[in-house]
């Protein structure tokens, strides 16, 4: 591939080691080395002949925002073998035309104001588990007795599962997100994971077209069923599991490595906590300005954890027509593209010192929600859930403190932890 003038020739050589070392277990744990060789290579670096790594934060969204890039076709629509097949029924894996036709039916019934209406279960999601966490008397693992739960108790309550599959939900999720990871093929757990799912929503499905209430799965089977032909089964099943996986996968990452940086840095603890507290001493006169801010500072320490820990580190895209390019690099058609949006996050042509978590930064845009077509549907969901959670936990808990080193999970799209060790401390 020749490059136009200006653009450096990205080496092969060099981009395929960065991978290879991306993908090795080190790499998986601390990524954030090789995405600053990354960031040094240039914003795009060719792999091989037709792979490419996308690391810059203009080239990255650019990429996600072209309509002449999508999903790789194999991966979308009816064809692959198995279970798996439902899940690249969903929006997740569709191009156009299916993308728009079913983004659309979606949103129909995914609205801003059904997440709004939301905010005050929420609420009491948060202070249910941030009460049950006030009367343990020794540490607590956050992740298995908060992170994962706030988002699972929010999207059940949305989709209208049962409570009680909560755990079950969570190592089905877990296996079944496997298959996002670039590391080879579907496992058998994934499978599996994949048929136990599809058989509880056909349950689901059934029950709440025979008897709708107020939730997700009946407003989609009402909206399939009014429009026949424009969302077919396998589809509305498709992205009913998707919905309840993307729920909680990544949001539960989110509150973790959030907390986990607030542990590693009481100074951030202390400021959020100065920040949250104003409203109940500030005169009532000037309380809604003393909340304001306290709700900007939370909001700025969440978008700050996205950029810094990017839940979702990787997307990948395939150049569906000819002629189009990427930082100025001509990508040909059927090219594979890896887009490091947890390395764009960290671009320094984009964030000055991108490697330090400072969430009073400012113009902090990060790319963790995708950008473009696919753009995250539950983007405001997860930022209702994770401020709402930050908010109320270092009001209540200002004297948290780390119990026991953080374990990490040994996933490399999907960041984050899978246990982290506190001592929440007396509650306030
Ligand atoms: C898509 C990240 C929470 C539902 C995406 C994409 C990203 C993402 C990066 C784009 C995928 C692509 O371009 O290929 C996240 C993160 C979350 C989060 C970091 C939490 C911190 C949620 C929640 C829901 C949700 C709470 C739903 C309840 C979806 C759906 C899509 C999606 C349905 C597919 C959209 C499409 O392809 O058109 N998410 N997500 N996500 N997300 Fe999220």
């Amino acid at each position: 591939i020749a490059a136009p003038t200006g653009v450096r020739e990205p080496s092969s050589d060099a981009g395929a080691t960065l991978v290879e070392r991306l993908l090795a277990p080190a790499g998986r744990v601390d990524p954030y080395p090789l995405y600053a060789e990354a960031h040094r290579l240039g914003p795009v670096t060719r792999i091989a002949d037709t792979l490419y790594l996308v690391s810059g934060y203009q080239a990255v969204d650019q990429l996600l925002r072209d309509p002449g890039f999508g999903l790789h076709p194999a991966a979308t629509g009816p064809g692959a073998d198995g279970p798996l097949d439902l899940l690249s029924r969903s929006i997740l894996r569709a191009n156009p035309p299916d993308h728009p036709r079913m983004r659309s039916l979606i949103g129909k019934v995914f609205t801003r104001r059904r997440v709004a209406a939301l905010a005050p279960r929420v609420e009491q999601a948060v202070d249910e588990l941030l009460d049950e966490l006030a009367a343990e008397r020794g540490p607590v693992d956050f992740m298995d007795r908060f992170a994962f739960r706030l988002p699972v108790t929010v999207i059940c309550a949305l989709l209208g599962v049962q409570t009680r599959d909560h755990a079950l939900l969570r190592s089905l999720a877990a296996d079944l997100t496997e298959v996002l990871e670039l590391t080879g093929p579907t496992t058998p757990a994934a499978e599996a994971a994949a048929t136990a799912l599809a058989e509880r929503f056909a349950g689901l499905i059934a029950a709440r077209r025979a008897e709708p209430r107020d939730d997700l799965v009946s407003a989609l089977v009402a909206v399939r069923d009014a429009d026949d032909g424009r969302l077919s089964d396998a589809e509305l099943l498709g992205n009913l599991i998707l919905l309840l996986v993307a729920g909680f996968e990544t949001t539960t990452s989110l509150l973790g490595s959030g907390l986990a940086l607030l542990l590693d840095r009481p100074d951030l603890l202390a400021t959020l906590h100065a920040a949250t507290s104003v409203v109940a001493t500030a005169p009532p006169a000037g309380a809604a300005t003393e909340a304001g801010a306290g709700d900007a500072a939370v909001a700025g320490f969440v978008e700050e954890v996205l950029r810094y820990e990017s839940p979702v580190q990787v997307l990948t895209r395939t150049a569906l027509v000819d002629g189009r390019s990427v930082a100025d690099l001509p990508v040909p058609r059927g090219a594979d593209l890896i887009a490091v949006v947890g390395a764009a996050n960290r671009d320094p042509a984009r964030y000055r010192d991108p490697d330090l978590f400072d969430p009073t930064r400012t113009g902090v845009r990060p790319l963790s929600f995708g950008a473009g077509a696919h753009i995250c549907l539950g983007n405001s969901l997860a930022r209702l859930e994770a401020t709402v959670a930050f908010a109320r936990l270092v009001r209540r808990f200002p004297a948290m403190l780390a119990a026991g080193d953080p374990v990490r999970r040994d996933r490399l799209v999907l960041r984050g932890l899978q246990s982290l060790p506190v001592r929440l401390g007396a509650a306030g």
